[in-house]
């Protein structure tokens, strides 16, 4: 009998999705084996199950399309996260419900790709008994265990191209302009995309900020005949001994939705400044569209490293990118604690340096 593996992917969608898929089919057809796609993301698993066959010949354009071929899902009966990321215990009915639908399939293995709500769930069927390894997904990059996941990149090349256009405009009209990106409660994407853009102003949730430095920064543009400034925000960005901003009210069983401290911000500086203020949310655009060409590389080196371990039986891994190759750790390391920006670490240092205020 040839071996079947299943590719589920899980949480939000990111660029590089599709070409990890890609990879992934490729490498275990070259292998002799068949791969299966179940769609929906975990849920495709259970009866009735909803899965596609990945034929080696159907493969050639995931390489650059964005989102996911298999759909996935951050919500229902699979959903790793409540709050502002407290991790959920799977109920043992879905266990169990996973290994019979590999059982009726006759999948032997898993390929899991995720971030960490989509891991904690890996990791809770793996301790189930459910052979599997993990792959490194979300534009958040707030996953332990890896130098970086896939997508993050992407995300950054996309808001780091929001800042080149929001220059040109603030400059033209003298105006402050705050950029709100993605992140959840890490500030990579902040750090990387306003460093790399130019940024004025960065402000992140590792380093809760004040008002008074903020304008204070403002100000001191403005003295040197600098009329506009740009500020970047993570959404999960917040003011000293406030909270977060969250752009609706919390649903119970869910994980709390940021957003909107963008406007919060541009409002609080133009009342402080008396310089006009305007805010710009990215949202989902950092989500869409193809991945970068350090995204498709990664990705498929994730892909196909992902197999390697299947074919050791190195279950209970998740692939992992180190600055000198790609190995693998065990997915505990990865989740249960966030990988956040350290408030001293090089890239919050190089923004000091370049004299980037920080808002503290
Ligand atoms: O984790 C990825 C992410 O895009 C976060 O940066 C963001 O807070 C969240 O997902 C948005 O989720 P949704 O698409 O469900 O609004």
């Amino acid at each position: 009998m040839s071996t079947r593996i299943g590719i589920v992917t899980g949480g939000g969608d990111c660029p590089g999705l599709n070409a990890v898929i890609r990879a992934v089919a490729k490498a275990a057809a070259k292998r002799g084996w068949e791969s299966i796609g179940f769609l929906g993301g975990y849920e495709g698993i259970l009866e009735p199950q909803r899965y596609i066959q990945l034929e080696y010949q159907q493969l050639g354009s995931l390489l650059t399309r964005g989102g996911t071929i298999l759909g996935t899902a951050n919500r229902g009966r699979f959903s790793a996260k409540v709050g502002h990321g407290e991790t959920r215990r799977l109920p043992q009915e879905l266990i169990d419900g996973v290994k019979a639908g590999m059982r009726t399939l006759n999948v032997q293995a898993l390929v899991c790709i995720g971030g960490d709500g989509s891991l904690s769930i890996a990791q809770q069927l793996f301790e189930g008994g459910v052979p599997l390894v993990g792959v490194p997904k979300t534009i958040d990059n707030d996953l332990e265990g890896t130098v970086m996941t896939f997508g993050f990149d992407s995300a950054v090349a996309c808001a780091t191209d929001a800042l080149d256009r929001l220059h040109t405009t603030a400059e033209s009209h003298n105006r402050v302009m705050v950029l709100e990106v993605m992140g959840r409660y890490a500030g990579w994407i902040a750090i990387y995309a306003g460093v790399a853009g130019g940024a004025d102003v960065i402000l992140i949730p590792e380093i809760p900020f004040t008002y008074d430095s903020i304008c204070a920064k403002i100000r001191q543009r403005t003295h040197v005949e600098k009329h506009f400034t740009l500020v970047i925000v993570a959404e999960g960005a917040r003011e000293q001994g406030g909270e977060f901003v969250t752009a609706v009210d919390q649903v119970a069983n869910r994980e709390a939705r940021l957003g909107g401290v963008a406007h919060r911000v541009a409002a609080e500086i133009e009342k402080r400044t008396g310089q006009e203020a305007r805010a710009c949310v990215l949202g989902h655009l950092q989500r869409g569209g193809s991945p970068t060409n350090f995204d498709r590389a990664l990705c498929t080196v994730f892909g196909a490293e992902a197999v390697e371990l299947i074919a050791a039986e190195e279950y209970g891994k998740m692939v992992s990118y180190h600055v000198a190759g790609v190995g693998a750790v065990n997915i505990t390391e990865a989740v249960g604690r966030l990988k956040t920006v350290s408030a001293d670490g090089s890239l919050v240092r190089t923004a000091r340096a370049l004299g980037i205020c920080l808002g503290d």
